[in-house]
């Protein structure tokens, strides 16, 4: 299947590792001209050159913090200055801090919303004129599992990332008309750097090898396995392209089968 992906314009916010990294990746693998960002420069030079060698594709990389709205500013700017419009953005950040309610104040909630939602919020705000004067444009919004099935722990992803499920579906209603879609992917248990060290941790703190640990985590998916940050990517490619042409306000799981509910 030709995905039509040539030639398009696509930014991928928190991009320098794990699961942003992988879909600027799978984009720039399908032609696409890729904006990535992060906060760490080295790691974001690492991240341009590995994608370039790969791909043989001009990456554009933007030192970008997208909780501050300047930066989010620069990233849109700077990827029209040098493509001369945006086609596709998936908005991804760092997760919020794994705890429960009595472990988090105000300032936590306000940091994590301004993580995961309003940095969403933001990126969209920019890229949305570029996407209605052209009559075409993609809006991918990474969340988690967590916006089908709470995890215990994970008060603030649980709550917070509700609301880009309410804010993409809102949106679906009244961009359809310009023919920009935007859906939202739920990745479940994926080994990215920092699953990898959530379980490098609990291995120290339990005396269970890495595997062991990992083993536990995969009793849960039917699957029987994490998954590999590719297959979520995967999954934003083919909602990136032309291809997907009649899927908006949609929130697809990418899980192995961890959610239990049928919706
Ligand atoms: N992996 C999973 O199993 C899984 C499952 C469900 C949901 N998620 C969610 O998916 C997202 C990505 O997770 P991941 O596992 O890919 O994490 P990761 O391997 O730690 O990668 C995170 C990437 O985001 C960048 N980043 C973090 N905060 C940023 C910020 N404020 N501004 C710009 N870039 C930022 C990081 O670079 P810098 O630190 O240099 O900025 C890095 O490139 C998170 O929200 C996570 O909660 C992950």
């Amino acid at each position: 299947m030709d995905l039509g992906l040539n030639g398009k314009v696509a930014i991928v916010s928190a991009s320098s590792k794990g699961l942003g990294k992988a879909c600027a990746l799978g984009l720039a693998r399908e032609g696409a001209k890729v904006v990535i960002c992060a906060r760490n420069k080295d790691e974001l030079e690492k991240a341009k050159t590995e994608i370039e060698n790969e791909t043989n594709n001009d990456v554009l990389s933007i030192q970008a913090d997208v909780t501050n709205y300047d930066d989010v500013k620069k990233l849109v700017k700077s990827t029209v200055e040098k493509f001369g419009t945006v086609h596709i953005l998936v908005t991804n950040a760092g997760g919020p801090p794994a705890g429960y309610f009595e472990n988090f104040s105000d300032d936590d909630w306000e940091n994590a919303f301004r993580l995961n939602f309003m940095s969403t919020v933001r990126l969209i705000r920019e890229v949305l004129p570029y996407m209605k004067s052209q009559n075409w444009g993609r809006i991918i919004n990474i969340t988690s599992v967590t916006v089908k099935q709470p995890i215990d722990n994970l008060i603030l992803s649980n709550a917070i990332r509700m609301s880009v499920i309410g804010l993409a579906k809102t949106l679906s209603l009244q961009l359809a008309k310009y023919n920009i879609l935007i859906n939202n992917v739920a990745p479940g248990y994926t080994l990215t750097d920092r699953v990898k060290f959530v379980i490098e941790q609990r291995a120290k703190d339990t005396g269970k090898t890495f595997d062991e640990v990992k083993s536990e985590l995969a009793k849960d998916i039917p699957l029987g396995r994490l998954a590999e940050p590719e297959e979520l990517a995967n999954v934003v490619v083919f909602l990136a392209s032309e291809r997907a042409s009649y899927i908006t306000g949609a929130t697809i799981p990418v899980d192995g089968g961890w959610i239990k509910g049928v919706y």
